[in-house]
């Protein structure tokens, strides 16, 4: 006996993730006191409980997925699963200068202690191998995006493939493989939130061809701005942006169409304007694997 349990902003892709499971989809009430806490309402019970949220914008949700846990288990579910197909905080995964806390390891072990399993989706795992390193001690699964991204682009264009960093190279070579499109990897140098510099090369192999620039979360843009500039001054016909998580603002997002970036696409891990990917057939898969979908409730 298993159920999805989702808060407001994930309702959507949650019922759709329930549907492709066949268990019911409920909606979890929640609620800010005037002095700032969260009440949170679980409606229903299931033996295994398959909490869907997102962590972006992670220290408001966070709270509320650890009281929503626990209610969930005072209900009687012997197993809450963590479904979060963005996973905040794994990008500080070491102290890069003296004193400061890492992150990673904090909010990881914070959610092994909580939930019996996580699901994920390209987590930003640059300086550990697996996800378990981080999420000890719980079924942690880091799923690949890849073949979403992969189905979402029109190989008859011949477009080539642009990695902006060597930290994406695998990946971006795991979304052109089946394709059998060209790749090209950039080097990144990042001195602050928003300062990036990008060298890209053999880049005039981009001359009058279609270009996309892949990576596996767009934050401030800033990444993606530099690289498309380069792009359009090396000839590309044109330019677009993929992404599996996309956390970028209106104006991050109007400062790349500026510079010439036409459309920029994301999975539905974050919601916003260019969250038009679905996730829900690599979620469902895995949960179904690990036998969490049972029968429904
Ligand atoms: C970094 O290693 C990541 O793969 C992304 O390239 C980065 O997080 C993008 O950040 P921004 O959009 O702020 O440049």
């Amino acid at each position: 006996m298993s159920a999805v349990f989702a808060f407001a902003e994930g309702a959507d892709e949650a019922g759709r993730l329930a549907g492709e499971l066949g268990v019911p989809c409920h909606a979890i009430e929640a609620r800010r006191f005037p002095d700032g806490e969260s009440l949170v309402r679980v409606p229903a019970f299931a033996e295994t409980a398959i909490l869907y949220r997102s962590l972006d914008d992670p220290n408001a949700r966070l709270v509320e997925i650890l009281l929503a846990a626990s209610a969930l288990r005072d209900g009687g579910a012997r197993r809450v699963v963590l479904v979060a197909p963005y996973l905040g905080y794994m990008r500080q995964d070491m102290a890069f200068r003296p004193g400061e806390a890492v992150s990673q390891r904090v909010i990881g072990k914070l959610l092994a202690d909580h939930f019996d399993g996580l699901v994920t989706i390209d987590p930003h795992l640059h300086r550990i191998a697996r996800l378990d390193e981080a999420v000890p001690g719980i079924p942690a699964l880091a799923l690949s995006a890849a073949p979403v991204l992969s189905a979402a682009i029109d190989r008859a264009e011949r477009p080539v493939l642009i990695g902006p960093d060597s930290e994406s190279r695998p990946w971006v070579e795991a979304i052109a493989a089946p394709l059998g499109l060209d790749v090209l990897v950039g080097e990144k140098d990042r001195w602050g939130d928003r300062d990036v510099a990008i060298r890209i090369s053999g880049i005039e192999a981009v001359s009058g061809r279609p270009a996309i620039l892949v990576d596996d979360v767009i934050s401030s843009g800033m990444t993606m701005l530099a690289a498309a500039h380069l792009l359009r001054d090396a000839g590309a016909s044109r330019v677009e942006a993929l992404a599996t998580h996309c956390l970028a603002g209106a104006d991050d997002l109007a400062r790349l169409a500026a510079a010439g970036v036409e459309r920029v696409r994301s999975t539905r891990s974050v919601s916003g304007p260019t969250a038009c990917l679905s996730n829900v057939a690599i979620l469902a898969g895995a949960i179904r694997r690990q036998g969490w979908a049972g029968s429904a409730v």
